[in-house]
This record gives structure tokens, C-alpha cells and sequence, in this order.
């Protein structure tokens, strides 16, 4: 039998965990052969209510799951951890501003960063979803002295698939024939979902789709689809936030498919424009547990001026975070 791997996930007691920590005690991020171990990280109110999702976890008897842990001390939570899913942040309430929500979040993740830093294993890949979750990943990223910034990435994941769902149906085409698409930029409003090189059932998207259809439907849907959600559902995206995250993880570890890629927020090497240092999503090819950005794509105006907007947007994020000397 392989050896078991530590999956540790903040925010345990919270909406997504709520299916996410079920998937991945199934095997849905690590494969059926491999044992999971989980360690949770909660805030001290909260620690009950882990418990009692702990205990449910326990009533599935899941012949994958070697030993729950359950604390409210980063360092303890994140002992050993193989994979780190952060996914507990501070929310933005009522009246607060985002430099409010940038600087309680930075708290958070500057300490997970360094307890990451010290406790996690050798071979650590980190997802954070808590958001603002591309700066909140670079404040984790920058704390976490000795772990590459490699091994650090944002969710964009939910924003991809939501993007190729939409485009799979306008083509009436099935998702698995959609390849080739990006999110840009940040996870936000702002994000730029692009279709210029995506192919549809081995067509250029931009064939089969129409341009009006991109500009005036598809992009502000995909960008203003969380919101729907929530106004339909009545509480925000969980279950299909927690699918990603199993996507994103499980594309990093197991490797895209040829011939396509898929959208993660990563470390810019200054790629397509964007400053060194930030993260940023970018179209991604994934093999063995190490990405690279895809190079070479041409980018015209229209995609220019949206990547730029978004870009924007983190940059400002990072001077914000940088000023309140949350980058170390
Ligand atoms: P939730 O509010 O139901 O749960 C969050 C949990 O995190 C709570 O149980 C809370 O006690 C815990 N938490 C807060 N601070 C913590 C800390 N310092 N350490 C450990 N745990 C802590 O929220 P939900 O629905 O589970 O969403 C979680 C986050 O994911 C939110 O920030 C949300 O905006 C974000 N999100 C990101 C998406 C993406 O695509 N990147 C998509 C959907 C949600």
C-alpha cells in the first residue's frame, strides 16, 4: 500500500470544507490508492463545529481516511503537510473597506505562511481559496521563508470551469470537447475570461461562437457568477468552489492534458506583461506537481487592455498589503 499523504485544510468548519473535506477523505484528490491523512485548522469558536463535521467524516467510513486532526494552532495543523488547502479567510462585513479586509486577512496569512515555513513537508503544493485569494496567496507565499514560490498558488479553477461550461453551451458543444481556455489576472470582477485560443470540438472558439455573444454575455457572466449564485441560491458558491479546488490540485499532481491547459494564479515570472512577483492566473500546463506558464500566446488589443485591467487591480493589491509590511 502507498504511504498515506497529509492533507491539511483551514477553515474546516466553514461552507466549502463542508464538501471539500468529504471529496478528499474519498480519493477525489489524491486518487483511490492513496491514503489521506487530514489535518484541520480552525479559529478556537469554531473548533466544535469541526469536531462535528470530523465526526461526520468518521460515519463514512472511508477506507481512504488514516486520522483526522483537528486545532486552532497553524504550526500543529499544518505538521508534515504533503498538500496545504487554504481555504478559511476573513470575509468581507458590512462596512468594512478592503484595506480592512486586506489587512485582517493579512494577519491570517502571514502567520499560515510562516507556519507552513516551519512545519510542512518537504514536498508541500499549496492552493489558497480564502479570499482576496491571489493576495492573500502572495502574503503566504512571501512569509513562507525557504518553500519555493513555486510550491504557492491561487484558485481560478472554479472561475475555468465556470468559463468552459458557458462556452461548451453556447457551442452546444459537451465541456470535454472545450480545450485551451484562460482566466486571467485576478479572482475578482476584474478576471479576464479569454476564449481567443480556445478550440471547441476542434474548431478556434471564435469561429463558433460570436463576438458579441463574448463581450456582452460570456465575460460579464463569468466574471459576475458568483454573485448569481448567491442571489439564487441564497448562500455562496460551496459545492462547485470545492470541486475546483479538487481540480486544481488533482491537474497539478496528475499533469493537463496534451495539447491543452488550464488556468491557475501562480508566481508571474513577468510573463505576457505582468510584474515579476505578482499572482497572477495565467494559462498553466501542469506535470508531476510543477506548472509552467504557457509561453508564446499572441495577445490582441482587446485581451491586452483586459489583461491590463485586471493586472491592475493585484498590483494595487500588492501595494496595498506591501505598505502595511505584511510582504516581510
Ligand atoms: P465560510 O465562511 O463558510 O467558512 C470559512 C471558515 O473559515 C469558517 O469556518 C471560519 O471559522 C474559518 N476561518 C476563518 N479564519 C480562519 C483562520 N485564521 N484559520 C482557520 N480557519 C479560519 O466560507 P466558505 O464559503 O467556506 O468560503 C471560504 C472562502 O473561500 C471565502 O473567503 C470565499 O470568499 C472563498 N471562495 C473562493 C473562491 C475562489 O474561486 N477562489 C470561490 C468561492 C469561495
Amino acid at each position: 500500500e502507498k504511504a498515506p499523504v497529509t492533507v491539511a485544510v483551514t477553515g474546516g468548519a466553514g461552507q466549502i470544507c463542508y464538501s471539500l473535506l468529504f471529496r478528499i477523505a474519498s480519493g477525489a484528490l489524491l486518487g483511490p490508492d492513496t491514503p489521506v491523512r487530514l489535518r484541520i485548522l480552525e479559529i478556537t469558536p469554531a473548533l466544535g463545529a469541526a469536531q462535528g463535521v470530523a465526526m461526520e467524516l468518521d460515519d463514512c467510513a472511508f477506507p481512504l481516511l488514516r486520522g483526522i486532526d483537528i486545532s486552532d494552532d497553524a504550526a500543529t495543523a499544518f505538521d508534515g503537510a504533503n498538500v496545504a488547502l487554504l481555504v478559511g479567510s476573513r470575509p468581507r462585513t458590512k462596512g468594512m473597506e478592503r484595506g480592512d479586509l486586506l489587512s485582517a486577512n493579512g494577519a491570517i496569512f502571514t502567520g499560515q505562511g510562516r507556519a507552513l515555513a516551519e512545519a510542512a513537508a518537504d514536498d508541500l503544493r499549496v492552493l489558497v481559496v480564502g479570499n482576496p485569494a491571489n493576495t492573500n496567496c502572495l502574503i503566504a507565499m512571501n512569509n513562507a521563508a525557504g518553500v519555493p514560490a513555486e510550491r504557492f498558488s491561487a484558485m481560478t479553477r472554479l472561475d475555468h470551469n465556470r468559463a468552459v461550461a458557458q462556452l461548451a453551451q453556447k457551442a452546444g458543444a459537451q465541456v470535454s470537447d472545450v480545450s485551451r481556455l484562460t482566466i486571467w489576472g485576478n479572482h475578482s470582477a476584474t478576471q479576464y475570461p479569454d476564449i481567443s485560443h480556445a478550440v471547441v470540438d476542434g474548431r478556434p472558439a471564435v469561429d463558433v461562437v460570436d463576438r458579441p455573444w463574448v463581450e456582452s454575455d460570456f465575460i460579464p457572466t463569468v466574471q459576475k457568477r458568483g454573485a448569481a449564485i448567491i442571489e439564487a441560491r441564497g448562500s455562496s458558491s460551496a459545492a462547485s468552489a470545492a470541486n475546483a479546488a479538487i481540480d486544481h490540485v488533482r491537474t497539478w499532481l496528475t499533469g493537463t492534458p496534451q495539447d491543452s491547459w488550464t488556468s491557475m494564479a501562480v508566481v508571474s515570472d513577468g510573463s505576457y506583461g505582468v510584474p515579476e512577483g505578482l499572482v497572477s492566473s495565467f494559462p498553466v500546463t501542469t506535470r508531476d506537481g510543477e506548472w509552467e506558464i504557457v509561453q508564446g500566446l499572441d495577445v490582441d488589443e482587446f485581451s491586452r487592455a483586459r489583461i491590463d485591467a485586471t493586472v491592475a487591480e493585484l498590483a494595487d493589491e500588492r501595494d496595498a498589503v506591501q505598505g502595511m509590511g505584511l510582504l516581510g
